[in-house]
Formats: C-alpha cells, sequence, structure tokens
C-alpha cells in the first residue's frame, strides 16, 4: 500500500500537465477527498474586487458540512495510508505537492488576482512565498526530532517524542489566499496532522486550487478538507468546540481572534494566532534615505497595505524629514494604480466595500483632525469602486484612528519627532506588537532600538522581511505562537515523555 501510494506520488511529481485556469477553478468545497455542495445547496458569488464581476460560485456550506470535514479529517488522522507513513515519506509527497504549485504557478497567479485583486506580479510572488512553506516543511518533516535527556537517577531513561497535535482547523484571511494556508497546513501536514481549512469568503478559489492539487500529488482522502462559506459563525463554532479538533490556528483580525480564543477555551485547545498589527517605521537621522524611502513603499504599498505587517505609523527624526518627505513625494507618484491583471501595476483595488469604507473614514478623521494631506487621499471611481490613491498625510497623531487602529490600506501616515527616545516610546504606546521597521546607519543604535521595540519581527533598513525560514508571530495582542521556520512545527506537534525505569534489575 505504502509503495503504491509514494509511486503515485512520485508519478504525479514528473508526469502531470501543467493544468489551465478552468480546470483549477472549482466549485465545490472538498470533504474527505470528494468535491462537493453545501448540505444546504446553498452557494455564494466570489467578485473580483477590480470590476465587481462574478469569477466563480462555492458552496456556502454550513455547521452539519464542517461535522463532516472534521469527521472526514479524523478518520484520515488515523488511516495507515497516512498515519503509517513514515516522515519521510510524507515529505516526498509534500515536495510532490510543491512541485505542482510550482509548475501551475501561472494559473494560480491569475486566479489569485481575480478574486483578490492583487497585482499580478505580487500574485506570482505570492505563488513562490506560499509555496516555499510547502517545500520548507517537506524539509522540516524528516527533522522533527524527539529527544534522550539524561536521567538524574539510575537504571531510567527519559525519552521525549514528538508525536501529531491530531486534527488542526486552519481559518484563514483573503490578504494572502495562499501563502497563509500554506504556512499552516505545510507545518500540520509535515508534522502528520490532518487539516480543515476555511478559507476567507472573498477568496475560497486560490485555497480550492491548491487543494485539486494536493489530490494530483497523492495526499490521501481526508488529510486536507476545505468548507467554504460565507457564514463563519456557524462553521467557527464548530471548529471552535468539536471535541476532535485538537487544534486552531488562524490568521486575521484581532477582535476575531479573541472571540476564537474565548470559543476553544472550555475544550483547552492548542491556539495559534497571528492577529492584527500596528507597525512602526522608525526614520533617524543616521539613516540612508534613499533606502528608507524605498522601504517604506514597499512596506506600505505591497498588497494595497493589506498586510498585517504593512508599516502603519511613520516616525521621521526631524534631521533627515524635509528630505525624507520630498522623495517619498516622487515615488508614490510615479505608483501605478489600476487592475490587477494590467501591465505593471502596483496599487490595485482594496478587497471590498467595508475595506474601502473603512480607510475612506480614517482619512476623513485625520482631516477632521487636521493632519496635513501631502498626496491622495481620495477614491479613484474613474478605475472602479473600491480603488483609493496612495496616500501621503502628515502631522498625524493621537486620537487619529490612522494613529491609533491597524490601517489596512494604501495610506502613509507620518509623525515628526526629536529623540531617539520619544520614537520609541511612541512605537511601543501600542497594543499590538507584530512587526517594526527601522532605518539607521548606526550600529550601536541598532542594537539598542532592537532590543526596546515590543514586536515579534524587525525590519532593520529593510522593508519587507517574511520568509519561510523565519519565524513569523507577534507580541502582545498581535499573537500567540509562531508560523514559519522550524518554530512552525511545535504548533502542531505534542511532546510526549516516556520514563522508562527498572532497566537494571
Ligand atoms: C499577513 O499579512 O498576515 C502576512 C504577511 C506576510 O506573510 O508577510
Amino acid at each position: 500500500m505504502l509503495r503504491t501510494i509514494l509511486l503515485k506520488t512520485k508519478m504525479s511529481n514528473f508526469g502531470l500537465p501543467q493544468r489551465s485556469i478552468s480546470s483549477l477553478i472549482q466549485s465545490k468545497g472538498f470533504i474527505n477527498g470528494s468535491w462537493v455542495d453545501s448540505s444546504n445547496s446553498e452557494t455564494f458569488a466570489v467578485t473580483n474586487p477590480a470590476n465587481g464581476k462574478v469569477i466563480g460560485n462555492v458552496p456556502n456550506m454550513t455547521a452539519d458540512d464542517a461535522v463532516k470535514a472534521v469527521a472526514a479529517a479524523k478518520k484520515a488522522l488515523h488511516a495507515p495510508e497516512w498515519a503509517g507513513l513514515t516522515a519521510k515519506q510524507r515529505s516526498v509527497m509534500l515536495k510532490c505537492w510543491y512541485n505542482l504549485i510550482e509548475q501551475n504557478r501561472d494559473e494560480i497567479a491569475k486566479i489569485m488576482t481575480a478574486e483578490s485583486g492583487k497585482p499580478i506580479n505580487e500574485s506570482l510572488g505570492e505563488v513562490t512565498y506560499g509555496n516555499s512553506f510547502i517545500e520548507w516543511f517537506a524539509e522540516e518533516a524528516r527533522r522533527i526530532n524527539g529527544e534522550v535527556i539524561p536521567s538524574p537517577t539510575p537504571n531510567r531513561e527519559l525519552i521525549v517524542l514528538k508525536q501529531p497535535l491530531g486534527v488542526a482547523a486552519l481559518i484563514t484571511p483573503w490578504n494572502f489566499p495562499l501563502a497563509m494556508i500554506t504556512r499552516k497546513a505545510g507545518a500540520a501536514l509535515a508534522a502528520g496532522c490532518t487539516v480543515v481549512i476555511k478559507p476567507a469568503e472573498d477568496t475560497p478559489l486560490t485555497c480550492l486550487a491548491v487543494a485539486k492539487l494536493s489530490v494530483d500529488a497523492g495526499i490521501p482522502n481526508g488529510v486536507i478538507n476545505v468548507v467554504t462559506t460565507n457564514k463563519s459563525a456557524p462553521v467557527g463554532n464548530v471548529l471552535c468546540t468539536s471535541p476532535d479538533v485538537a487544534g486552531i490556528s488562524f490568521t486575521g483580525s484581532t477582535d476575531v481572534g479573541k472571540l476564537l480564543y474565548r470559543n476553544c477555551a472550555d475544550g483547552v485547545k492548542r491556539i495559534s494566532l497571528e492577529l492584527g498589527g500596528n507597525a512602526p517605521f522608525i526614520v533617524f537621522d543616521s539613516a540612508n534615505i534613499e533606502k528608507a524611502v524605498d522601504g517604506a513603499i514597499a512596506s506600505k504599498f505591497r498588497n494595497c497595505g493589506q498586510t498585517c505587517v504593512s508599516a502603519n505609523r511613520f516616525f521621521v527624526q526631524e534631521g533627515v524629514y524635509d528630505k525624507f518627505i520630498e522623495l517619498l513625494k516622487t515615488k508614490v507618484a510615479a505608483l501605478k494604480i489600476g487592475s490587477g491583471d494590467g501591465p505593471d501595476v502596483q496599487i490595485g483595488p482594496l478587497i471590498n466595500k467595508a475595506q474601502f469604507l473603512k480607510i475612506s473614514s480614517f482619512v476623513d478623521d485625520a482631516k477632521k483632525l487636521n493632519a496635513t494631506i501631502i498626496a491622495g487621499a481620495k477614491p479613484r471611481p474613474d478605475i472602479g469602486e473600491l480603488f483609493y490613491e496612495p496616500t501621503i498625510i502628515t502631522d498625524v497623531k493621537p486620537p487619529m484612528k490612522l494613529y491609533t487602529d491597524e490601517v489596512f490600506g494604501p495610506v502613509l501616515s507620518i509623525i515628526k519627532f526629536k529623540e531617539e527616545e520619544e520614537a520609541i516610546s511612541r512605537a511601543n504606546d501600542t497594543n499590538s506588537g507584530l512587526a517594526g521597521y527601522f532605518y539607521s546607519e548606526n550600529v550601536q543604535q541598532i542594537f539598542r532600538v532592537a532590543r526596546k521595540l515590543e514586536v515579534g519581527m524587525i525590519g532593520i533598513n529593510e522593508g519587507i522581511i517574511s520568509t519561510a525560514e523565519a519565524p513569523f508571530g507577534g507580541v502582545k495582542q498581535s499573537g500567540i505562537g509562531r508560523e514559519g521556520s522550524h518554530y512552525g512545527i511545535d504548533e502542531y506537534v505534542e511532546v510526549k515523555y516516556l520514563c522508562l525505569g527498572n532497566l537494571k534489575n
């Protein structure tokens, strides 16, 4: 049986042709290896945020469907086709899935751009980035080592095993429709878990496309299940309360993360949360200003600012303030805004009306409180209903929403400061602590500031920091746990201690 699985895996590695976009777009959920409708036959439409056109319909799955998905994942967890695989065999299977995603990169990117609005170059980048988690965890699958601990008493061996956590529920956001799934599922599968994925209602098609490729990769039935829904609460409730779900991993808003955390309390479930940020980006007088401006643009305008690690508040020291703003203005004016499938587009639409209204209201609030508009600050209905100009605003301060809240849009808010200590204390003056950035060419300052910033990740003279090899996660209310890197596996394993006694009777 295992030989057959591996043979199938290896064949699909090299033999299967690239699929067309139409064969990758699915209109059904995925449970126990079958493509299924919702138990109540309802569907919902997935639309392109660039033009509002419907690009597909998927089942509006229910709590009953979630129960079925969990049952399938539980059965698969113990089935010999999965539980019987060695770490190396799981690794080969994941590597095969990685290869198929790589072969279908262009098609997956087109689906992603259509449902998320992301410029096509960013979608291509996300397929590479997202898939790097499958590759990384395929490699890590073979290194989930236990331990032998020196015993303090004679005639004993103390042994630590690492075993799969069980069924993991993965609840993922729309801003990275692939990477947020692979960062979780790659680790879970490497550890030997099975998964139920609930993709965001705005972007389920990318998830279903890679689920389809997992079949080609020979990943057994029930190991990956996908429940599509725009009624998240009943499905989320099943995932949080089912005794058959061992852990939940969620990426999304802090409010929803807190709700899931509460709902998991009764079952004392393992929980991993990647929540909102309010990232400071500090430019010190010692900085290289060209590099700082490029980093600011990369960090702020990636995915139209809809990124948890996006810089949210820019603190610029008075000695370089004017120069920074002048150069920034020129570069922001050159950003090309348009539909994600257009040539060289850098700024796409916001994902949906709610996001659009939030951004507009934050900018209006700042205007009312006397912030200064340097660029943009207006919608672009001439391009489409959800487009908003890349915006620069100075004199931002509390209680402006642009200062206190996560913006998640293309608005760059600037605050002038005098002293290093002032910048650090204002940077830390938030309940969030996901990412932070600063630009300095002074090595003493670099270590001083890096130690004092209250965040889980820091870009020093860098605006883009995410990579499969490094731990992603936050402190304070930005989350619990780490994803990616070797730490990412820890969320999906149980540590079991064996005390082997009476060895010399
Ligand atoms: C996120 O916005 O949650 C993820 C961003 C990243 O992986 O860089």
